[in-house]
């Protein structure tokens, strides 16, 4: 029996996929590369010395899609396919509708089609909008602030939907805080096209010399220094918080969502300290405005995920911050591109 891992080749799915194989399991991958490179891939294999089976597959490819269903018995599907930069989601919503709903749909009538009714879905603490308070709990109400967050939210309405027609189905919805860092090789990590929009990917960026600066979005929120806070979580934990969310949606029926974080929140300029201790550089910055659609502070409660799947995130900031910055610092101009394995299989 395989696990199929949709997004497999991104970020958080190719960390993912080293802890299935790390555990023993079948890993088959489904990316269209529109995000990421198949060199994660060959990263995958080098790294934990296991095969991945990878089909270049778009989700909105129907046929495509079957048949991978067909020549794998797929036993539970790990669902990251998706668009998710906020700022092109409001300029391009119609590609977020189509690709993150469509895509998911495709997926669940193949999925239903196929007898296969285990899924773990990739959500985000972007569907508790603007929490009126913190610590988050899964119980606070949900809202979208943009189309990105409003795919989200209209996916877990539509899985929760879908759980409550048939009892068969096992869905976990995983609400992301801050994933950051990267394996602790330095041989996977995140690869932005680009300049980078998140604040990690950024600063490490400025420490290497390739940005010159890094501009703070606002110093005067009502936190203690005026920046932003936000719950950071290795993507390696993240990634472990899968398998244990795999395990509790193979042994039960029904739909639940978990957050996971490590329910402690740094601020930007805590951040930016953080990272000059662990390059040993200093990280230029200035003081801007406020970038539209943010936030004060955002972090977790994470206990849901700690009491009923078992998890709970290990590595701390400084563990976070090294990690991103061996990436960057050895891979400076992120994955290389080999060749496009879509003209080869799928
Ligand atoms: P990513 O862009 O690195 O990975 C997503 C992968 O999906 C990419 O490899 C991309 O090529 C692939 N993909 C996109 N559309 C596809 C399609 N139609 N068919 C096949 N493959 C497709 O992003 P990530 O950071 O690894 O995020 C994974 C998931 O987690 C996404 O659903 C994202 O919305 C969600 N998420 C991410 C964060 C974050 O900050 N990184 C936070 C919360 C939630
Ligand atoms: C973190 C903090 C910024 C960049 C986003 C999505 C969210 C989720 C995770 C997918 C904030 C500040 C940032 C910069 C800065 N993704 N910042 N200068 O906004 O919390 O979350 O990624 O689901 O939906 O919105 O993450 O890394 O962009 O920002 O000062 O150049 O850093 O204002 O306080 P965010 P981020």
């Amino acid at each position: 029996m395989a696990i199929l891992v949709t997004g497999g080749a991104g970020y958080i799915g190719s960390h993912t996929c080293i802890e299935l194989l790390a555990e023993g399991h079948e890993v088959v991958v489904t990316d269209n590369l529109v995000n990421s490179k198949y060199e994660a891939i060959r990263r995958v294999e080098e790294i934990s010395g296991h095969k991945v089976t990878f089909y270049g597959t778009d989700l909105l490819d129907r046929d495509g899609l079957q048949a991978v269903f067909e020549k794998h018995e797929v036993e539970a599907v790990i669902h990251f396919a998706g668009l998710k930069a906020v700022g092109e989601s409001v300029h391009r919503p119609l590609s977020y509708y189509r690709n993150n709903v469509m895509g998911t749909l495709i997926l669940c009538e193949t999925m239903q089609k196929y007898g296969v009714r285990n899924l773990v879905f990739s959500s985000s603490a972007t569907v508790y909008g603007l929490p009126e308070r913190v610590p988050i709990t899964e119980s606070f109400p949900l809202s979208a602030t943009n189309p990105y967050g409003r795919t989200k939210l209209m996916l877990e309405e539509m899985l929760q939907d879908l759980a409550n027609s048939d009892s068969r189905w096992s869905i976990a919805l995983l609400r992301y805080f801050n994933p950051i860092g990267a394996h602790p090789s330095g041989r996977l990590g995140e690869d932005p096209n680009g300049i980078p929009n998140n604040l990690v990917p950024y600063i490490t960026q400025v420490a290497s010399g390739k940005l010159a600066s890094l501009k703070v979005f606002g110093n005067d929120y009502s936190t203690p220094d005026g920046t932003g806070i936000r719950d950071y979580i290795h993507v390696s934990d993240l990634a472990r918080g899968h398998l244990s969310a795999l395990k509790q949606v193979l042994g039960s029926f029904g739909i639940d969502a978990y957050n996971l974080g490590t329910g402690q929140g740094y601020s930007v300029l805590e951040m930016i300290r953080v990272f000059e201790q662990v390059t040993g550089r200093d990280i230029a910055y200035t003081i801007e405005a406020r970038r539209p659609g943010d936030i004060a502070v955002c972090y977790a409660n994470p206990n849901k995920a700690r009491t009923e799947l078992g998890w709970q995130a290990e590595k701390g900031i400084q563990e976070m911050a090294a990690d991103a910055w061996r990436w960057q610092h050895s891979n400076p101009a992120g994955y290389p591109v080999h060749v496009d394995p879509r003209r080869l299989l799928g």
